[in-house]
């Protein structure tokens, strides 16, 4: 079928809206329909050309939702008219990891999906003939895509899918980081830098955990505000002065848990001196620049701090994806207000020019 898409065609050049191929989906895949996709980071990064693993051309977007159109050959969790949230975290519940309930790092097709393809090696996106690669197993800046099974969430038809496509990345590591990484235990103090989309929900997952204080730090008096609204307790403003702070504001001690949702490694450092001695958690979940190492005095470590880090939240994505959708339904999570700007598909560089004025939270294309 003919399929309207936004492709990165050049690193450092906007993204091209045009009329693409999309084939059938083969066995153990599914044609989605996307009705929303956020605009993320990760997709600009890719499009600047500072990802090394970057390639072009390629459709970017991995914050998609929408409604099964078809399925392929012996697809059995899902059905015509289903409605999914995109994972570029897959769970194919078989594999090592997905047993195991450590980790959420699917094993089953990481490899072809790094380099653009679907898991037998090939696309179904083309142009002219030309093979064109998929992006994170997403590729959802597109009226349609064919991913994997495995990489579907199936989630409430009440949700609507405008909110829904947060859950696809942003918003499910935040609220995973403290709801499975660190599992944040009821009347602890927590500590978060960053209240972008990861920080903010970072937040509401420390209140859901029952987190007695929530101290969020940023350099952005609106996004302290918006912490706020999240269940944040204190607000701090963000700079070199903040570990201080949360000392001050914590008896001396630092936070029991704390959070990095900044990809500053600088920021990073600082979340390891905010979190408490004897036992502080302090979970990385932002992602630092090429190259960049975490600079840490071990003595921190020995008297009890530790460090972990988390990729999409630890959340096994079609378990816990729909799970965190019905905590949204039931007026647990406030999703309505990272919803920042709606644009078309046509508009997609500005929802890239709006993230780098950090103008809202986030953008989302709707169809
Ligand atoms: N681990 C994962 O699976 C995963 C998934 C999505 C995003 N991320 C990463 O998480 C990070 C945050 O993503 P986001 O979408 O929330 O980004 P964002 O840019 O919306 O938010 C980052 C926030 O950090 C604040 N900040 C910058 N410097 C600061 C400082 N010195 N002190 C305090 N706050 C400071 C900014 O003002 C901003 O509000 C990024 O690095 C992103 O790449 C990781
Ligand atoms: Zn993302
Ligand atoms: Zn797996």
């Amino acid at each position: 079928m003919r399929i309207k898409a936004a492709v990165l065609e050049e690193f450092g050049a906007p993204l091209t809206v045009q009329e693409l191929d999309l084939a059938k989906p083969k066995a153990g895949e599914v044609l989605v329909r996307l009705v929303a996709c956020g605009v993320c980071h990760t997709d600009l990064y890719t499009a600047s050309g500072a990802d090394p693993s970057g390639y072009a051309p390629t459709v970017l977007g991995h914050e998609g939702a929408g409604v099964v159109e078809e399925v392929g050959e012996d697809v059995t969790s899902l059905a015509p008219g289903d409605h999914v949230v995109t994972l570029f975290s897959p769970q194919c519940r078989e594999c090592v990891h997905c047993l195991s309930d450590q980790t959420n790092l699917c094993l089953a097709i990481r490899g072809m999906q790094g380099q653009g393809y679907l898991p037998d090696g090939t696309t179904r996106l083309s142009r002219d003939g030309e093979p064109v690669r998929h992006f994170m197993g997403t590729s959802t800046f597109a009226e349609y895509t064919v991913m994997p099974e495995i990489a579907l969430a199936k989630v409430s038809s009440e949700a609507p899918l405008a909110g829904a496509c947060l859950f696809a990345c942003g918003l499910s590591t935040g609220l995973g980081a403290a709801m499975n990484t660190a599992k944040v235990s009821a009347g602890s103090t927590c500590a978060v830098f960053g209240a972008g989309m990861v920080g903010l929900g970072a937040a509401a997952g420390c209140r859901l955990q029952g987190a007695e204080r929530i101290i969020c730090v940023d350099l952005s008096p609106e996004r302290l505000e918006l912490a706020r609204g999240q269940g944040a307790t204190d607000l701090v403003e963000g700079g070199p002065d903040a570990v201080e702070e949360i000392l001050e504001l914590t008896g001396g001690f630092g936070a029991d848990y704390t959070f990095e949702a900044t990809g500053n490694v600088s920021v990073m450092r600082q979340a390891v001196e905010a979190a408490r001695m004897g036992w502080g958690l302090c979970t990385v979940a932002g992602v630092a620049g090429k190259g960049e190492t975490l600079d840490v005095v071990p003595r921190l470590l020995i008297t009890g701090r530790r460090i972990t880090g988390s990729s999409f939240g630890g959340v096994k994505g079609r378990d816990q994806v729909p799970q965190l959708v019905d905590l949204w339904l039931a007026g647990e999570i406030d999703v309505d207000t990272f919803v920042s700007h709606r644009i078309r598909l046509e508009d997609v560089n500005r929802g890239f020019e709006l993230m780098e004025a950090q103008d809202g939270i986030r953008s989302v294309v709707e169809f």
